[in-house]
């Protein structure tokens, strides 16, 4: 009898563990919905979601950096004295055409004081139609913990980098042919 029932549970179990692994795998459960399939254009214009994006779904820090900037290069006023700037595929695409930036270009610029000291990160991501009359970029800004400091049609960022509209508001390299 206990014979039995050590086989009958033994046999439970590694139903159980069958069932479960069958269950969770990937490939056979409930059929994982890629993101992109959810989401066309990544991702919402909104600082809460772009902040997901570029730490969590897309790390930036595993993104290319500027081509031809390295870690740390010296900036000017407001950003910073020293700045690591990333993109993603799209924009390192973009900036390799010179043709202006495509719509899902992202760019996040990490900023240092003079000690090394990260200050804030700022971003522009270009959103189809968003803001036609500022280039269609989205603003943020965030301090070092990725709180939220500014986003969105953010004037002083537009009223400064307005100054180089005719290279789609980018002053890191040339992206335009203008
Ligand atoms: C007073 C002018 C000024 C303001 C205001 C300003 N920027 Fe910039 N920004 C610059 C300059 C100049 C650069 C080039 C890097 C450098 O030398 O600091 C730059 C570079 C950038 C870059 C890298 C891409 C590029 O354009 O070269 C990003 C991203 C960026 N700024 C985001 C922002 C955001 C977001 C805001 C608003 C929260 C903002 N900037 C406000 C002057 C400004």
């Amino acid at each position: 009898m206990k014979k039995w029932l050590t086989i009958v549970s033994a046999a439970m179990v590694v139903i159980l563990a069958g069932l479960a692994a069958y269950a969770l795998h990937p490939e056979k459960g409930i059929p994982a919905i890629p993101y992109e399939a959810i989401i066309k254009h990544l991702p919402f214009a909104a600082g809460g979601d772009l902040r997901y994006h570029i730490t969590v779904h897309k790390p930036y820090k595993e993104w290319d950096k500027w081509p031809g900037k390295g870690e740390m290069y010296p900036g000017k006023e407001p950003h910073g004295a020293l700045l690591t700037t990333y993109v993603n595929k799209t924009a390192l695409d973009s900036i390799k055409k010179a043709k202006g930036m495509a719509e899902d270009s992202i760019i996040v610029k990490e900023n240092y004081d003079s000690g090394k000291k990260l200050n804030a990160v700022t971003v522009m991501y270009k959103v189809k139609n968003y803001n036609p009359e500022g280039g269609d970029w989205f603003w943020a800004k965030y301090d070092p913990q990725f709180n939220i400091l500014g986003e969105g049609k953010v004037e002083g960022c537009i009223k400064c980098h307005g100054s180089v509209k005719d290279n789609d508001y980018i002053f890191t390299g040339k992206v335009t042919g203008k």
